[in-house]
């Protein structure tokens, strides 16, 4: 019995991991994965859209700090075309501090849109997506032996989210990634990229992040991450945007499949909150609560105009009469 169940969820796992061909479109496209992977229709999922307003300010929430990231070791990374994605490998070298356990890092791999189009990330802030996003996936390495059995537990892992954004100069941190993408253009194609500071992948600060439990982004969806997204964001070059929209292939062979657009929508937020590491001037005030400020204000400033000019009326009035009254009595002293 014992065997019988152990085999049945080993089917399972096997089938819920590797089987099932998924993409973002078509009929396997995000709003089918649930049909396939059930854990994808759950409540708790990622991505989602961080709406400012509503966070919750966490005053006790630890500085994240990344160990090993400067220097991960002498010898080369695996970089892998995956079909749906490019993906580092990163040795455990690489953990987090911070967090309420200790989490080493497993790899890395990046979201983004298509050559013309906006969007690409898979978090969004107040509605709004950058070109793309990059993901550091760690696991709870004091509770679990290997990635996968993390990826099933919750806060199994956790992952770093790197908004990334267009800016004016090329990246050299990303480039040891994007320069080397012409070698793994097809699915399933690997090369090796000498180690260079993965640190510099990451926002310059670091303390401004708003902190969930979310899911993997991908089939199967496992609701098993701890999540960290940076309020900073990183910047590459269009150039560089470009290299990573048009480079890559999501199939084995001709014809080729451009390998584009690999991000989720926004899933609903439901009944989680959302934590803050710092404070905004719009997480005081939702734009409701300002506008009865303003009005309140406006008024209080009309009642006050109101009181001075009747008040200066009053005592001109009182000034007016007090002269009449001063010619009067001249006058009756004059008169004799
Ligand atoms: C995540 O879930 C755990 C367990 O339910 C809970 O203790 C923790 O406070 C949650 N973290 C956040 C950031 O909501």
């Amino acid at each position: 019995m014992l065997v019988f169940t152990l085999l049945l969820e080993g089917i399972w796992i096997l089938a819920a991991d590797g089987g099932q061909h998924w993409t973002y479109e078509g009929p396997h496209g995000q709003d089918h994965w649930a049909a396939s992977y059930p854990e994808c229709g759950r409540q708790a999922q990622s991505p989602i859209n961080i709406q400012t307003g509503s966070v919750t300010f966490d005053p006790d929430l630890a500085m994240l700090q990344p160990r090993g990231y400067e220097q991960p070791g002498a010898g080369a990374l695996d970089l892998h075309n995956n079909g749906h994605t490019v993906q580092l490998s990163l040795p455990p070298a690489l953990y987090l501090e911070g967090l309420p356990r200790k989490y080493v890092a497993a790899q890395l791999h990046l979201h983004w849109g298509q050559k013309g189009f906006p969007g690409g990330s898979e978090h969004q802030i107040n509605g709004e997506a950058v070109a793309a996003e990059l993901h550091v996936v760690h696991y709870d390495a004091d509770s679990y032996d290997s990635l996968s059995e993390a990826a099933q537990r919750p806060q199994g892992l956790a992952v770093l989210g790197v908004l990334i954004e267009v800016g004016q100069a090329d990246n050299p941190a990303y480039e040891h990634i994007l320069s080397r993408l012409h070698e793994i253009r097809h699915k399933g194609q690997k090369t090796s990229v000498p180690t260079f500071n993965v640190r510099e992948l990451l926002p310059t600060q670091l303390w401004q992040f708003f902190r969930y439990n979310g899911s993997l982004t991908t089939p199967p969806c496992y609701q098993s991450v701890l999540w960290t997204v940076f309020n900073r964001r990183a910047q590459i070059s269009m150039e560089q945007l470009e290299k990573l929209q048009e480079t890559l292939s999501s199939t084995e062979e001709e014809p080729s499949e451009p390998l584009v657009q690999n991000y989720r929508a926004p899933q609903p937020l439901n009944q989680r909150t959302v934590l803050a590491s710092f404070i905004q001037e719009a997480s005081f005030y939702t734009t409701g609560e300002m506008l009865s400020l303003g009005v309140g204000v406006l008024v209080g400033c009309l009642c006050l105009l109101l009181a001075v000019y009747l008040i200066a009326r009053k005592m001109r009035r009182k000034r007016l009469g007090n002269r009449k009254s001063v010619v009067f009595t001249s006058g009756r002293v004059t008169e004799p």
